[in-house]
């Protein structure tokens, strides 16, 4: 079997580079429905069924574990899933989501257990980090702002330029104009990463970053050691096939900007 990793576009390729780093010899399938995102302005049941569309095209593809390497869908599609379909009808198969193991690492940061988190408009509205980190450190706040321009600057290869400056500062300063005590700020979308330069340079020096990728790594690291019987079912050929639901070839142009190699993409279709 190989490992599935899902984000509605490029931003999981984020973290598929820091598990390829942490974990080398796996073979992966990153799948980025393309043709559909950005999933981060959408209702509920869309990104559901988006989603679940995306994660049982993996499964047929003989991915038996799946990451969801997208905060959108773990926030508004992880849940359902693994209640509806896979305790009824997948219970061999895995799906694993990032907001989990990026909350269990705030506490470690904050003294003033004040968190920022920065993220698509459908994460805000789910709620999910507030809850995820109330329920592991009850006496930590969590204050959201959404970025609804983030994720469009970096899919049009934007982010390095003067309107990006704009936008970085506009939502980090309304974040911070909330509440002056965040020490910590949680990036709670995988596109984020790209803009990590401008947001360094508008954030106070004292408030820590937290990114996901290495954490996402280290957690399925951690998972695969606690799941032998899933570990030893990998294939272990350190091969990435990457597919896109949009064209290969503008796939293949624009992940360049995301990942620092050249790959060969495929295009599938959901049907
Ligand atoms: N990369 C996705 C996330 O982590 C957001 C992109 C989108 O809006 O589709 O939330």
């Amino acid at each position: 079997m190989k490992i599935g990793v899902f984000d509605s576009g490029y931003g999981g390729l984020t973290i598929l580079e820091k598990i390829r780093e942490r974990l080398p010899q796996y073979d992966y399938i990153y799948l980025g429905d393309n043709a559909r995102t950005p999933y981060g302005t959408r209702s509920f049941e869309v990104v559901y069924q988006y989603t679940w569309q995306c994660v049982k095209k993996l499964f047929e593809m003989d991915c038996e574990l799946v990451i969801l390497a997208c905060n959108t869908a773990s926030a508004k599609a992880l849940r359902s899933i693994q209640q509806n379909e896979l305790l009824h009808y997948y219970p061999n198969r895995r799906v694993l989501g990032v907001i989990r193991p990026t909350a269990e690492r705030v506490d470690a940061l904050t003294k003033t257990r004040v968190v920022g988190l920065v993220a698509t408009d459908g994460t805000v509205q789910s709620n999910s980090y507030s809850l995820e980190v109330g329920k592991l450190f009850p006496d930590i706040q969590v204050i959201n702002q959404a970025c609804p321009m983030w994720v469009p600057l970096i899919e049009n290869n934007e982010h390095q330029s003067a309107g990006a400056d704009f936008f970085v500062k506009k939502y980090l300063d309304q974040l911070l104009a909330k509440n002056a005590s965040i020490d910590t700020l949680i990036l709670g979308c995988t596109h984020y990463p790209l803009l990590l330069q401008k947001i360094e340079h508008y954030l106070p020096s004292h408030i820590h970053i937290v990114t996901q990728g290495n954490i996402v790594a280290d957690s399925l690291a951690d998972y695969l050691e606690r799941h032998p019987e899933i570990e030893q079912a990998c294939s272990k050929g350190g091969k990435t096939r990457f597919l896109t639901t949009e064209s290969a070839e503008k796939f293949q142009s624009s992940a360049s900007i995301f990942l620092q190699e050249t790959i060969e993409a495929e295009h599938i279709s959901l049907d």
